[in-house]
């Protein structure tokens, strides 16, 4: 029996309207072809240093360049941290006068350029800022509708590390443009094509309409809300080459308008057409295409249905124009590809969790954490439970760590840190790095938050290759327990008490073992490795642990034969 076209496309994950690759179950965007951004950065969560939560809006190239010197001398980049990321506020107010970003005139004179050598120079990677609006968080100029110019900047200037923040955004309009005729020609002469409404195959809601009045010809309508597309097959074209494909559109009065143009069921193209003051209403809007030479297929549509498409795409937009800029300066210098660690900063609003990984290497799930206790516990509460989406090259994002800031208590601090380990979360330090130099400039290596940063054991939790977040296996509400599967059939388990009074807190091994993530082989004796008090002992199956107010126990378990 034959299988109806419906139960094809669903087999195949095809999107029913469109009959093209659906990445999302659960957003209309069609994520084209590859699902999973992957530029080979990331496959353990980063570590490095950023300068907002220390410094906020007054950083300098002096500061960047004293931080680098300082994680070298605390040896932080053999543990792992090797980004230095420049926060908000680098930038000047003005573009240069090629229309690109430069850094501020008076506080990083030198340029980003000069700043990213220096940074080189340590054996560091630098990493670097912007909003995904049209200014930063600090009102400062920023990369929205200037995604590849920035994007080309940032890869020629040997960034590696980018930072994409959500102030000042401008969200996609959902609604689509009536759509008359499409006029395709090569540069420099008039068309050579003319595609007329007619013509078009529609799909799911697309009609033609035809109003005599306005209008003397036909259109296409119902292309809003990712709710119809309109297909024109058999463009012929002479060679393969870029042309001027122009949209003859009936204009919304005071409304914007998007639509993205699919070429071959590849290449994307996207329009932004501004709401018309009032008549006329017939507008014109153009992009460069590339058609191959004989037949080629354009399909129309407008894919944003929600606020969540739009930021999905607007941050897609941006990691592929970071892939395309590290490529090209790779062909440009000969020099080997620096791909840049993209780090989505959209603050859980429209579950980034959900598409992230088609478009970064990592999204914050929650907006931004402060030195307290409750704020580490609240951003813990909203990432626990997302473990499903992290995983090597893409991770949940819980913010940069407060540890060494603010009045934090040392078991506070052990706690934040250990936390962010259970969750394979990005171990980005936000604390002042100089405060570990003794006034000779040498290192202070009993420093409590040096020895905190530089637990070995508990970064490799963190770093292990599996990239697998924690689950929480128990909890009262008052205290967790968290198990975190590791490589060679071993698991870290982490003991947390919300409060600030002690709590029994136990677990029984043999159970863990049993729990379908887990892949610790089942025995009677295990030993139990303690990564702050670094001891090693021997465990049965049961373990019960009296926990610190605002504290944690976290151990390190492998089975014994
Ligand atoms: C937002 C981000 C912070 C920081 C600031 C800078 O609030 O979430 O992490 O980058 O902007 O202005």
């Amino acid at each position: 029996m034959s299988k109806s076209l419906k139960t094809v496309l669903k087999e195949k994950n095809l999107c029913p309207v469109c009959h093209i690759k659906k990445a999302m179950a659960s957003t209309k965007i069609h994520v084209d072809g590859a699902d999973r951004f992957n530029n080979g950065t990331a496959l353990t969560p980063p570590m490095g240093w950023a300068s907002w939560n220390a410094f906020r809006n007054n950083i300098n190239e002096d500061i960047i360049k004293e931080m680098a010197a300082a994680m070298k001398a605390a040896h932080l980049d053999e543990l792992g941290y090797i980004y230095v990321n420049v926060d908000d506020c680098w930038m000047s107010s003005v573009r240069d006068e090629n229309g690109r970003l430069q850094g501020d005139l008076g506080t990083f004179p030198s340029g980003i350029k000069a700043l990213v050598e220096a940074v080189n120079s340590y054996g560091l990677k630098m990493g670097i800022y912007t909003s995904n609006g049209t200014f930063t968080c600090e009102d400062l100029p920023s990369s929205l509708y200037h995604e590849r110019t920035d994007a080309e900047t940032f890869a020629e200037w040997g960034v590696e590390y980018f930072k994409y923040d959500f102030c000042h955004n401008e969200p996609i309009p959902t609604g689509a443009p009536e759509i008359e005729k499409v006029l395709i020609s090569r540069k420099g002469e008039k068309e050579f094509i003319t595609l007329l409404a007619e013509d078009a195959e529609l799909r799911g809601d697309a009609m033609l309409l035809h109003d005599e009045k306005i209008m003397h010809s036909k259109y296409i309508a119902g292309l809003s809300n990712g709710a119809g597309c309109a297909i024109f097959y058999d463009i012929d074209s002479p060679e393969d080459g870029e042309f001027i494909l122009t949209l003859g559109i009936r204009k919304a009065v005071k409304k914007d308008q998007y639509c993205e143009i699919i070429v071959n069921g590849k290449e994307t193209y996207s329009l932004r057409i501004p709401g018309a003051k009032g008549l006329p209403r017939a507008g014109r809007n153009q992009t460069t295409v590339f058609l191959k030479k004989g037949k080629n297929t354009l399909l129309i549509h407008n894919p944003i249905a929600s606020r969540m498409d739009s930021a999905a795409r607007q941050y897609q937009n941006m990691g592929k124009e970071l892939m395309r800029a590290t490529k090209k300066v790779s062909q440009e210098t000969g020099k080997p590809e620096k791909p840049i660690c993209f780090s989505i900063c959209e603050w859980g609003w429209n579950r980034p969790w959900k598409w992230g990984h088609t478009a970064g290497n990592l999204w914050r799930t929650t907006p931004d954490i402060i030195p307290k206790w409750h704020s580490i516990i609240g951003i813990y509460e909203a990432t626990v439970r997302l473990y499903d989406y992290a995983g090597p090259g893409n991770w949940n994002d819980p913010d940069m760590l407060e540890v060494g800031n603010g009045d934090l208590t040392d078991n506070e601090n052990i706690a934040h840190f250990s936390l962010w380990c259970m969750l394979a979360a990005p171990l980005i330090l936000g604390n002042d790095i100089r405060k570990f130099l003794k006034e000779d400039g040498t290192v202070d290596f009993n420093n409590k938050v040096l020895k905190i940063i530089s637990n070995k054991k508990a970064i490799a939790i963190n770093q292990d290759k599996l990239g697998i977040q924690c689950r929480r296996v128990k909890t009262n509400g008052l205290t967790d327990v968290l198990v975190k599967p590791l490589e060679n059939r071993e698991i870290a388990v982490c003991l947390l008490n919300k409060t600030n009074s002690p709590k029994d807190i136990s677990f029984n091994i043999k159970d863990l073992t049993r729990l379908n993530f887990v892949n610790l082989p089942e025995s009677d004796r295990y030993a139990v490795c303690d990564i702050w008090d670094n001891t090693t002992f021997v465990a049965g199956n049961e373990i019960s642990q009296q926990v610190g107010g605002h504290s944690v126990k976290l151990y390190k378990i492998q089975s014994m034969e």
